[in-house]
Order: structure tokens, then C-alpha cells, then sequence
């Protein structure tokens, strides 16, 4: 996959699933942009990038949550590269409990990270692409949010949010050459799954049909694929990457 002059924003790229989406497009020839909520760790990433690959990057802390501070990060990405022609919305955290214990700070903060900031970072971008007419929107959404999951009622509606919204677009801007599909990750080795106990993650890995947790390149290649000329009439869809765990 090629993707030289390509210029393309990564949410969430510090580290786990992000980092290795970057990486990945970068390796392809693509410019990237990333950010995190920390300003001197975003920067210092997009510049190993930028030395490790030969690439442009560009890093800049960011709240994902405002839609002020994505629309200024958007502005300050087409300053610098003139363009964007893929999103991936991949930031993303877990705060878990059952319903009873689930307090109301832990439903808004999963709801605002997860959801509410694919609003602000496509509606920021979406007008870009419009201009160029070609766009390829990626949302990280989860094997959680078409499943459910007991202790993630939070999670699983955020992730199962991202998918009704990527529909709905893919319907609203298809015309325009502007795909936008979702990947469903199942249990991937990131910091994200470092909490889960022991024994609960056996108990997963038991029921994955191939018996073993996905890598962040795993969910990195089919995020490529799909913002590849080889996906250009694919759109509104989901793509499990969970070694078959949701079927
Ligand atoms: N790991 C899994 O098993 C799994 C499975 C299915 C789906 N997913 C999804 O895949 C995505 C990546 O997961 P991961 O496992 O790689 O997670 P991770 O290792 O915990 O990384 C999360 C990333 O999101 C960033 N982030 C969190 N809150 C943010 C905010 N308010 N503003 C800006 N950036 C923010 C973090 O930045 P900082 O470093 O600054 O905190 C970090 O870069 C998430 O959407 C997750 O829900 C993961």
C-alpha cells in the first residue's frame, strides 16, 4: 500500500493501537498527524516519526472531548500540510462498573472521549475533504459495542454510538467520494486490557475460536486496507479483528 502525500490524522497516538496506526502509515510514505492529551509526549512521538520514517508529522496535545481545542488541532494540520485525506478516530478510554456502581462522571467521561469526540473531530475535517472531494474516515470502535459486555454498559454504548454515526455519514457524504466504515477490535495487547485480572482474560482467550489476544498491528493493517484505493467502494461497514470472538 502506498501512501506518499497522504496526509493523515491519528486521535489518540501515544501509545497501544495508535501509536502502531501511525507507525504503519508512515512506513507507507504517508505524512501524519497525532495527538494525545499531552503536548511534549505528542510532539516527541511525531518527531521520532518524522526521523524514523522520513516523513512529515506533526503532534499537539489535545482534549478530544472539546470541540474547540480538535477544531484548532485541525486548523493547525492544514496549515502544515495543506490537506487531510484520512481520520482515524482511535483515542479512546474504559472506566468500568456494573450499572449500580456506575457513577454518572464515569458514564459522561466515557461517553464524551469516545463518542462525543468523533463528532468534533469529523465535523472539524469533513469540510476539508469536501473541497478535495476524497476523504476515508476510520472510527476504532469494539467487539464490545456490538456484543455488549457486563461492567462496560458506558463502553459498549459509546462504541455501538461510533458505528450508528459511521452509517449515517457513509449515507450523508458517499457522494462526495467520502468513505467512512469502523473496525471492531476484539482484546487487543494494549495498557487498555493491563487492568483486566488474570483470570477474567483466560476466560476471554478461552472463547476467541483462535485462542489468542490480537496485536495493535493486527487492528493497524485493516485500518490501512480500508483507507487503501483497494476500499474505495467500501463504506458504512464494520470489520471484526478479533480472532473470530463476535460472529
Ligand atoms: N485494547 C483493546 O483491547 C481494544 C479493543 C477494542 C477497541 N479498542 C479501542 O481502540 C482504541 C485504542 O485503544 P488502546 O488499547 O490502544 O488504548 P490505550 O493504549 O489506552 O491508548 C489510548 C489513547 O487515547 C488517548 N486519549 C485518551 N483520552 C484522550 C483525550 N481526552 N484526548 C486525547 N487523547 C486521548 C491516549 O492518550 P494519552 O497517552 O495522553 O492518555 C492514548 O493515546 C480505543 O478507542 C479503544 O476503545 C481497544
Amino acid at each position: 500500500m502506498n501512501f506518499k502525500d497522504k496526509t493523515v490524522v491519528i486521535t489518540g497516538a501515544s501509545r497501544g493501537i495508535g501509536r502502531s496506526i501511525a507507525e504503519s502509515f508512515a512506513k507507507e510514505g504517508a505524512n501524519v498527524a497525532l495527538c494525545s492529551t499531552n503536548d511534549a509526549k505528542a510532539k516527541a512521538i511525531a518527531k521520532e516519526i518524522a526521523t524514523q520514517y522520513g516523513v512529515q508529522a506533526f503532534g499537539k496535545g489535545v482534549d478530544i472531548r472539546a470541540f474547540d481545542s480538535v477544531s484548532e488541532f485541525i486548523k493547525d494540520i492544514v496549515d502544515e500540510f495543506g490537506k487531510i485525506d484520512i481520520l482515524v478516530n482511535n483515542a479512546g478510554i474504559t472506566k468500568d462498573n456494573l450499572l449500580l456502581r456506575l457513577d454518572e462522571t464515569d458514564w459522561n467521561d466515557v461517553i464524551e472521549t469516545n463518542l462525543n469526540s468523533i463528532f468534533n473531530t469529523t465535523k472539524s475535517v469533513i469540510k476539508f475533504m469536501l473541497k478535495k472531494k476524497y476523504g476515508r474516515i476510520i472510527n476504532i470502535s469494539s467487539v464490545v459495542g456490538l456484543m455488549g459486555n457486563p461492567g462496560q454498559s458506558n463502553y459498549a454504548a459509546s462504541k455501538a454510538g461510533m458505528v450508528a454515526f459511521s452509517k449515517s455519514i457513509a449515507r450523508e457524504y458517499g457522494k462526495k467520494n467520502i468513505t467512512i466504515n469502523a473496525v471492531a477490535p476484539g482484546f487487543i495487547q494494549t495498557d487498555m486490557i493491563e487492568t483486566l485480572p488474570k483470570e477474567y482474560l483466560d476466560n476471554i482467550i478461552d472463547n476467541i475460536p483462535m485462542v489468542r489476544l490480537g496485536m495493535p498491528e493486527d487492528v493497524s493493517r485493516a485500518v490501512m486496507f480500508l483507507a487503501s484505493d483497494d476500499a474505495s467502494y467500501i463504506t458504512g461497514q464494520v470489520l471484526s479483528i478479533d480472532g473470530g470472538l463476535y460472529m
